[in-house]
């Protein structure tokens, strides 16, 4: 890992350039799940203790260069201002004079939030120009955004270039979290990977076959390997387009030595609709007019015994439609035998996507998997093996 740390760099007195993802969902200008903010409580935290000015540098939503009202920064402050404990100033916007002034007359024990970054069109773009501006704010910069570190944007990519750059303790507790998961696991690692569509998820599956032992598919998307192999899926969820591609990763999974779990049992209803009618079917049985939604009884004890036997587990998906019930008891089984695992000291355990993370929170098992990661896209990239630009900037 050849990215330095807060450790690494002499903070005291410098005004330090935060990016952070605070892109938290908010309703009637109240946050309505504030994760993403408790994580970046360490590094502005340990800012302030080594006498460093945290200026908190971030993005809010997808404005596209606009400076549209309802995503600005501003609603957040006292969000922020009660989970860092500390006061919290806001600056209209990221660059310019009046940005300039507030970074300098910023009192030390307080945080400057500046307007959001995507208000510029440039930022985006990755501008050397807009990078320039913002890096005029600081003498350091830390990059505590990983949830954005995949986006070669100003704030997370041209900006590390151009000043003395670390990762923040948000960004290091990811990388390392991810690290221990794919990069140097303990063995058997097995992945569980749902969601709808195999096309979105098509990269993800080529790396995890050639990295983890035994790769748990899920969601909509085991349906299109069900169609693979020959069976009926009847009215479920299925890219019948892509089952050669499924029948592909298929033989390389097996060609690799990764085996490739998929349901033998199904919840099969008539309609995907809360408590809805429905049967467990073994898969092949799946009737013309039937709908799957879940992974049955025996595919979830046959996925619990092989994370029993795995040392290293790493999640990105819901096994079935887990929004309405009963269609999340799959998925709940099988977290909550990876969070008793977990707690057993037996196994540890990585999740990370916005579906995923919800998907585990309801059924309480995010509590006791060894990390959570606030990442969907950029997870999603990191397990597909590619580099993220943010991190790569900080390697520099
Ligand atoms: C996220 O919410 O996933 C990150 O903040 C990145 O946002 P983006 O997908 O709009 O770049
Ligand atoms: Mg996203």
């Amino acid at each position: 890992m050849g990215w330095k740390t807060l450790d690494d760099m002499d903070l005291n007195g410098k005004r330090v350039l935060i990016r952070v993802d605070i892109n938290v969902p908010v309703a009637d200008g109240v946050v309505t799940d504030d994760t993403r903010i408790q994580r970046i409580v360490p590094t502005v935290r340990d800012v302030l203790a080594a006498g460093g000015k945290p200026i908190l540098l971030a993005h809010f939503g997808r404005p596209g260069g606009e400076r549209k009202m309802d995503l600005s920064l501003q609603q957040l402050v006292p969000a922020l201002e009660t989970a860092f404990g500390a006061a919290v100033r806001f600056a209209p916007d990221c660059v310019g004079a009046e940005a300039e002034q507030a970074a300098d007359a910023l009192p030390s024990g307080q945080v400057l939030l500046l307007e959001n970054t995507r208000f510029h069109a440039a930022e985006t773009k990755n501008d050397a120009e807009l990078a320039a501006g913002m890096a005029k704010l600081g003498e350091v910069y830390c990059n505590d955004a990983f949830s954005a570190a995949h986006r070669a944007h100003s704030s997370t990519e041209a900006i590390a270039r151009l000043l003395p750059s670390c990762a923040g303790r948000l960004m290091q507790a990811e990388l390392e979290a991810l690290e221990g998961a794919l990069g140097d696991p303990k063995r058997p690692v097995t992945a569980v990977v749902g969601g709808a569509k195999v096309s979105t998820k098509l990269e993800l599956l080529g790396n995890l076959i050639n990295k983890v032992d035994f790769l748990v598919i899920g969601g909509g998307m085991a349906n299109t390997f069900l169609v693979a192999k020959g069976l009926n899926v009847g009215k479920s969820l299925a890219e019948t387009a892509m089952k050669d591609t499924a029948a592909e990763i298929l033989a390389k999974a097996e060609s690799a030595g990764c085996t490739i779990v998929l349901p033998s049992d199904v919840i099969v209803a008539a309609e995907f609709a809360a408590n809805a009618a429905y049967e467990v079917l073994p898969t092949n049985q799946c009737t013309d007019d039937g709908m799957i939604l879940d992974a049955g009884p025996e595919s979830v004890a046959a996925i619990s015994d092989i994370f029993a036997k795995s040392r290293t587990l790493i999640w990105n998906g819901p096994l079935g439609a887990f929004e309405i019930a009963p269609f999340n008891a799959a998925t709940d089984a099988a977290a909550l035998k990876a969070a008793e695992l977990t707690r057993a000291g037996k196994l540890v355990s990585v999740a990370g996507g916005g579906d995923t993370v919800a998907a585990l929170n309801a059924s309480g098992a995010a509590a006791d998997f060894s990390y959570i990661s606030t990442a969907g896209g950029a997870f999603l990239e990191w397990m597909e093996g590619k580099t993220l630009p943010g991190v790569a900037a900080l390697e520099g």
